[in-house]
């Protein structure tokens, strides 16, 4: 690409990344192959450490951005100059705005090429229209699979023959959406933890790209996997899941109108709404990020649109993923509420046709009436699936997943009686119900017993009686819009 530039004759170029070591790599190429022979010497400069060529020489008196443009003005014959961090010069002085101007009459038709690297884009106005910018996205699996068996063979030393190809792959499929240099040092750190580079060093490179992904802040990898198997009821949920999990592995060859695109859950808190997004995920074998919302509008990575856009884009190099907006209705409401929102919201529209294709967007939601009304629309998600408070036969579906989870079998209880007791309520509530008893009964010493669970649950008054009016507007509001994740009584 920077080749490209170079062929096309732009003499000033703006890479917006944090890989200078990768451009310099990338640039070191092109120069050698730029112009016939001889190669095209390439210079870097830092404040830090002035001017350098790559041989080693340096060039006293360029320590300041001033006087590295003259040197670049004045200098004669072909050479690349690739300015590391040059935003700071670019943004305190208008003298070097200007100076840059300069640059670009001196270099035109020269073969001189300017290339400044810095990892956020700062393009003053007057010298946008002098310079190309370009973005350098994370390395692609081949890249990485080239990478990885180059920093392999280095680890190996020659031992145990080559590695096995199907094992980079897998680790190249994995550390995908991370920049070479963080990919280096999670495979590092995860043959320091293993030294064999078999498929057995796979936990812990995930492990490795999960404390990397989350030093981030705005997108977390959810680690806390749960199998469709723990979430109780919701059967037409789990049946259209299955169905587009097929579709999902398939994506390579389906057109773009039947390629699952995500899927928006909403419903009454507690009802298993995260638990379903992170059995999604276990149930298409892909890893899971979380979008936080929150910090997104919390001001500490800039400005929520620049952030929000920043993740989505960041996302699709992680693909193939499930990506996981949570209350999404926290940054998503309607047009109308203001610039900022207004515009996360136009962007989320656009980039939910055209995103990656492996990429599957799960959102939750609690208080849907704030959704606006394009969003649930059909084409930005396949489906909108509304989980309500869990049916009787839901409920024993609940009791038993959590009862068993905790070593108890619920072979011997009578759940059906149990659940004249637990009317109206919540996944959660049950859940909780099953450890106070849990814990009641090891303090008197004993098994659990379903008498146990019954006098827990004649004293717990449920979410459903203390927020009757909002859950009834909720359901009121869904029940025209949405598909109901259990087949229930009152399915659409
Ligand atoms: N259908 C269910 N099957 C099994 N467990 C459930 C179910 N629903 C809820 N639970 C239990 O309750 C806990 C809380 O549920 P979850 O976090 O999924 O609710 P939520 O709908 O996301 O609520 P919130 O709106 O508060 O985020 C789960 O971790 C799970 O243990
Ligand atoms: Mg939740």
């Amino acid at each position: 690409m920077i080749r490209e530039v170079f062929e096309s004759g732009r003499p000033i170029t703006y890479v917006r990344s944090a890989e200078e070591q990768r451009i310099a790599r990338v640039l070191a190429e092109v120069g050698m192959r730029l112009l016939a022979s001889p190669p095209v010497p390439v210079w870097t400069w830092s404040l830090t450490e002035g001017l350098r060529r790559e041989d080693g020489l340096t060039e006293a008196g360029t320590q300041t951005a001033r006087r590295v443009l003259d040197f670049i003005i004045a200098h004669k014959g072909a050479a690349i100059f690739h300015l590391q961090d040059f935003h700071e010069p670019l943004r305190e002085s208008a003298e070097i705005r200007r100076r840059l101007r300069d640059l670009y009459e001196s270099c035109l038709d020269r073969q001189k090429f300017v290339v400044i690297t810095s990892p956020v884009r700062f393009i003053p106005e007057e010298i946008e229209r002098s310079l190309m910018f370009l973005e350098l996205r994370p390395p692609d699996l081949i890249e990485l699979v080239e990478f990885l068996r180059d920093e392999s063979r280095q680890a190996l030393r020659g031992e145990n023959g080559p590695p096995d190809e199907a094992v980079l792959y897998q680790f190249a499929r994995a550390l995908q959406g991370l920049t070479l240099d963080e990919a280096r040092y999670a495979m590092r750190r995860a043959l320091a933890a293993n030294p064999s580079l078999g498929p057995e060093c796979l936990p812990a490179l995930l492990e490795e790209k999960r404390a990397l992904v989350n030093r981030s802040g705005v997108i977390e990898y959810v680690a806390d996997g749960r199998g469709l198997g723990e979430v109780g009821g919701l059967e037409g949920l789990k049946k259209w899941l299955l169905e587009r999990r097929k579709l999902f592995h398939l994506r390579d060859s389906l057109t773009e109108e039947i390629m699952p695109k995500g899927v928006l859950i909403m419903g009454i808190p507690g009802c298993g709404k995260s638990l379903s997004i992170k059995a999604i995920a276990s149930c298409f074998q892909l890893p899971l990020y979380r979008v936080d919302m929150i910090e997104i509008f919390s001001g500490r990575h800039g400005k929520p649109e620049g952030a929000f856009v920043e993740a989505c884009r960041k996302m699709e190099e992680m693909a193939p993923a499930v990506l996981w907006f949570d209350e999404i209705e926290m940054g998503i409401t309607s047009a109308d509420s203001g610039g900022e929102q207004g515009r996360i919201f136009a962007f989320f529209l656009m980039w939910m046709q055209e995103k990656a294709r492996g990429l599957f967007v799960a959102a939750t939601a609690n208080r849907i009436d704030l959704l606006p009304a394009e969003m649930i629309r059909k084409g930005r998600f396949d489906e909108v699936f509304f989980v309500d408070l869990p049916l009787k036969d839901e409920q024993i579906d609940i009791f038993k997943i959590h009862l068993n989870r905790r070593g108890v079998d619920a072979a011997g209880f009578d759940l059906e009686q149990l659940t004249q007791f637990t009317n109206g309520w919540t996944g959660a509530e049950i859940e909780q119900c099953v450890i106070s008893a849990l814990t009641q009964a090891r303090l008197a010493n004993r098994e659990l017993s379903e008498q146990d669970l019954i006098r827990v649950a004649v004293k717990l008054v449920p979410l459903s009686r203390t927020m009757k009016e909002q859950i009834s507007h909720i359901r009121a509001w869904a029940f025209e819009r949405a598909v109901r994740a259990s087949p229930g009584p009152a399915g659409r």
